[in-house]
């Protein structure tokens, strides 16, 4: 029997099932100074640090479990330097993250969002031809960056909408996912200029800190629009505001924010912003699958077994 500490409440019953192999510790956050010295797994959220101070804190760890794709938030470097196993919940969000980028898109070109609002507030005073006209989402290009799980799920969609897809990433896909998702291969100044949306599905990492910067926005058709569900810290939100209020962006839809959680002043003085309180897994059966994901981490580990979705760095 080993000490798992879970660092906050996790939907579904992987932490009960997991209680009775093992000690459960429930935490609230992940706090070095109150972490008991035994813990041999940690199960962390992507507003946990897993870091130096926490490492130095559990000499028996074995295993960090992130409930998240994303593990920005891990030092997974130190974690190997001390023969920790990390891992991640990739596979059982992809659908459900592609969807919710689909949501946002849909709401930042139709003015969803911002429709919503105006009646709620009494401001809808009837329908004209020209009311609150945005921007059609069937037919347009759609950039995507990063072309891995969730961009290729999203290409999927994208199909049904009738939209030329094209993206671009470090590596070129093989030809026949390219094929299989009617996606075009491009270099990001390419990207950026033939897009009528771009949405980010890459993760945080010093070579994408800040892909988005003013230069990138400047290089983006006018009217383009910009989504994002991956990490804020990929988009430099000064220049995004900036990209809305004088253009060339029409409209952007985003799920994450460089500081979460924070106001976003300039942001949310931008009629055209969607923004969305970090949900893109947020539906109960994937989060239930996250949380099964992780704690399947932590058995087969503890058992001494290969993690099923470990990370390498
Ligand atoms: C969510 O943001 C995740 O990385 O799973």
């Amino acid at each position: 029997m080993a000490t798992v500490f879970v660092s906050t409440q996790l939907p579904g019953t992987g932490v009960a099932e997991l209680a009775r192999e093992h000690q459960v510790i429930l935490g609230d956050g992940l706090l070095a100074a109150s972490l008991p010295g035994d813990v041999a797994a940690l199960i962390t959220v992507l507003t946990d640090r897993v870091d130096a101070a926490v490492l130095e804190r559990l000499p028996a760890l074995r295993v960090v479990a992130n409930v998240a794709v994303g593990y920005d938030n891990v030092d997974v470097a130190a974690c190997a330097a001390r023969g920790v196993v990390v891992t991640n919940t990739p596979h059982v969000l992809t659908e459900s993250t592609a969807d919710f980028t689909f949501g946002l898109l849909l709401a930042a070109a139709r003015r969803i969002a911002e429709g919503d609002r105006i009646v709620r507030a009494g401001r809808f005073t009837g329908w004209t031809p020209t009311y609150m006209l945005g921007t059609r989402v069937s037919g347009m290009t759609l950039g995507i960056v990063g072309l891995g799980r969730i961009g290729q799920a999203v290409a999927r969609r994208a199909r049904g909408f009738g939209m030329r897809v094209v993206y671009t990433q470090r590596t070129r896909a093989p030809e026949a996912v390219e094929r299989a998702l009617c996606a075009t291969y491009a270099g990001w100044p390419d990207l950026l200029a033939l897009a009528d949306a771009v949405t980010l599905h890459c993760p945080l990492t010093p070579a994408t800190q800040h892909l988005i910067d003013r230069r990138a926005l400047a290089a983006m058709k006018p009217g383009a629009i910009l989504i994002y569900t991956a990490r804020g810290g990929c988009v430099d939100e000064g220049a995004l505001a900036e990209a809305l209020e004088r253009g060339p962006l029409a409209a952007c839809g985003l799920d994450v924010y460089e500081r979460e959680p924070a106001e976003h002043p300039r942001l949310l003085a931008c009629g055209r912003a969607v923004l969305a309180p970090h949900l893109g897994s947020a539906d109960t059966p994937t989060r239930e699958a996250m949380t099964a994901l992780a704690v399947a981490n932590v058995a087969a580990v503890l058992a001494g077994e290969a993690p099923l979705s470990p990370v390498t760095k």
